[in-house]
């Protein structure tokens, strides 16, 4: 299985990781099930899904809790540990966006508490503050690497001209940025600019949050539970929704080819894009992971390749 490279160093991934909003994340998803989200993690793990990507912004701090219980289960090497920090939350809920060196390491010494682990594979800013200049945090993020806390340095959320200032020492191994066929404005000037500097590029929300899975249609629209961040999102505004929807609709029958699931397609279009790096699909349940584990199953054609980016250009 070709392994992909994180940035300029030495560590290698399998193309297809885990994302885990899902995974202890109350507080940004309605009736999550801590158990269910454990299983989904040893599951991953049992199935060489290799990238874990975690935030402490996932149920402030509960999916790390939980991925470090499934660790200690589990030969830690097997993993490639991602999380990620950035958010002051003050006692009464509200969140200040903090990349100060003092704040960044506090937050990695305290992740790697809750992850029962002495290292990071990875370690991204979750989102730049206004303050702090750039270099300076990832300066505090190189410190840490050089005293084995992390092995790589990722910053998410940054614009290309803040990626530009944070990568001046050429410290940043990867950008984590929303990026999927129905969102694909990352690939105009951030990517181009991330393939030049050997910077990894992990897109995030790769199904759209959902939609890009070909679980709904035009007769079958998705309904949401009040809490579910997904309400507030543009792209299942009444009217993108349909529009949406009808796009993804049309990739029903390439997938048929392959007797796969959009889901499935999906991903293996991503895997086959080489602007992108590991792609991270959010799960649910261990069903959801072990289907889009499935994935790598799926050769696309060239032809059908074309035929997708057709659809969303
Ligand atoms: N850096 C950042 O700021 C940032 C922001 C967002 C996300 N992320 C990361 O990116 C990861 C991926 O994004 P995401 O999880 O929000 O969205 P996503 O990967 O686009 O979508 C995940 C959702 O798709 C559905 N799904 C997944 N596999 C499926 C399958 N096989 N069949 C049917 N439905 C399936 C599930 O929806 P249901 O839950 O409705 O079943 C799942 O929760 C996150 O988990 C997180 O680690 C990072």
């Amino acid at each position: 299985m070709k392994k992909i490279q994180i940035g300029k160093t030495d560590l290698r991934v399998r193309s297809l990781g885990l994302g885990t909003n899902k995974i202890g994340g109350y507080n940004l998803f309605p009736n999550l099930d801590d158990e269910t989200g454990k299983k989904v993690v040893q599951t991953a793990i049992d199935h060489d899904v290799e990238m874990i990507d975690t935030a402490y912004m996932y149920g402030l701090g509960h999916s790390e809790e939980l991925i470090g219980e499934v660790l200690q289960h589990n030969d830690r090497d097997k993993v490639v540990l991602a999380s990620k920090a950035a958010q002051q939350v003050a006692e009464d809920g509200t969140v200040t966006l903090n990349n100060t060196p003092e704040f960044l390491t506090k937050s990695v010494d305290e992740a790697l508490k809750r992850l029962q682990t002495d290292y990071l594979d990875i370690f991204y800013i979750h989102f730049p503050d206004q303050e702090t200049p750039k270099a300076e945090a990832v300066g505090a993020l190189q410190r840490l690497r050089e005293a084995g806390k992390l092995r790589a340095i990722g910053v998410s959320n940054f614009s290309l001209a803040q990626v530009k200032e944070a990568n001046a020492d050429g410290y940043v191994d990867l950008v984590e940025n929303q990026y999927n066929l129905l969102q694909p404005d990352a690939t105009n000037e951030l990517v181009p600019y991330l393939n030049e500097k050997n910077i990894s590029f992990v897109p995030y929300e790769p199904f759209a949050a959902a939609l890009l899975t070909g679980r709904y249609s035009l007769e079958n629209l998705p309904h949401f539970e009040e809490g579910d961040h997904r309400l507030k999102i543009e792209l299942y505004e009444p009217d993108q929704l349909k529009k949406n929807v009808a796009k993804v609709d049309q990739l029903k029958p390439i997938a048929a080819r392959y007797d796969a699931t959009v889901a499935q397609l999906v991903l293996a279009w991503y895997l086959k894009n080489p602007k992108i790096g590991p792609v991270i699909p959010g799960a649910r349940t261990p069903e959801q992971l072990l289907s889009n584990v499935k994935a790598y199953d799926v050769q696309l054609s060239d032809a059908d390749y074309e035929a997708v980016a057709k659809i969303f250009a």
